[in-house]
């Protein structure tokens, strides 16, 4: 259960501080997938790294199956944010110079657990199980893309964030990577929160949100 209570967040600017969200209340359990659209600049970015406790909101609570991982020490919420948190960005972010499968194991570096049979699992389930021993630059996007997908799942996350992961490919491939994103929501029972640009893919989600003047908006 990820359960975001009255968060507000502004970024001090020397005019003052700059309100970006206001009062955000949400509330998902296992499983659940939604998407978030709203022009840019609203405040989407900040409202995912807050719930995966990459950036502290000004006032208001995060939990995650009752963790609040703002309350915890620096190297406890980095194991929370390695454990517990996807994220898969608009850039895959793989580094260039390890293999599909070696990106994938990155995450379980620092719990140093043998994790290459799920890699290979996550691998085949976002349907590269072919391609492990390829270098990021021999991908397509849509491909770099999927291994970002299954790197973010290598832990067993309960939430998986994504902020735009489509937002640099072509209709096709966007509505492919979606549709990896959502069967692995179906498969994993994660909580799926998608910010996305395209009203198309929010759609996927059964529910979909839109960031108004700080606030989240059922569509
Ligand atoms: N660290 C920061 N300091 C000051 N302002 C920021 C910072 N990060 C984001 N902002 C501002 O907050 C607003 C929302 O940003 P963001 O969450 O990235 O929006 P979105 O993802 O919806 O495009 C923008 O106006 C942005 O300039
Ligand atoms: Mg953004």
């Amino acid at each position: 259960m990820l359960e975001a209570k009255n968060i507000s967040k502004s970024y001090p600017t020397p005019r003052g501080p700059l309100p970006i969200l206001n009062n955000v209340t949400l509330s998902l359990a296992a499983g659940d997938a939604i998407s978030i659209i709203g022009p840019s600049g609203t405040g989407k970015s900040t409202l995912l790294y807050i719930l995966g406790a990459l950036e502290p909101p000004t006032s208001g609570e995060v939990t995650l199956d009752g963790r609040d991982p703002f309350t915890l020490s620096e190297k406890d919420v980095s194991a929370f944010r390695n454990q517990e948190v996807g994220f898969v960005f608009q850039d895959h972010c793989l580094l260039p110079q390890c293999t599909v499968l070696e990106n994938v194991l990155i995450p379980t570096l620092v719990g140093r657990e043998k994790s290459e049979e799920r890699a290979k699992q996550l691998l085949d389930q976002v349907g590269l199980s072919h391609r492990l021993d390829h270098r990021p630059a021999e991908l397509s996007g849509g491909e770099k893309q999927r291994v970002a997908i299954a790197r973010a799942m290598i832990r067993g996350p309960k939430l998986l964030l994504c902020d735009e992961p489509t937002g640099n490919l072509d209709r096709h491939t966007a509505a492919q990577v979606a549709d990896v994103l959502v069967e692995m929501n179906r498969a994993s029972k994660n909580i799926l929160i998608l910010v996305t640009h395209s009203a198309e893919l929010a759609g996927r989600c059964p529910k979909v949100f839109e960031l108004v003047e700080g606030q989240l908006v059922a569509k």
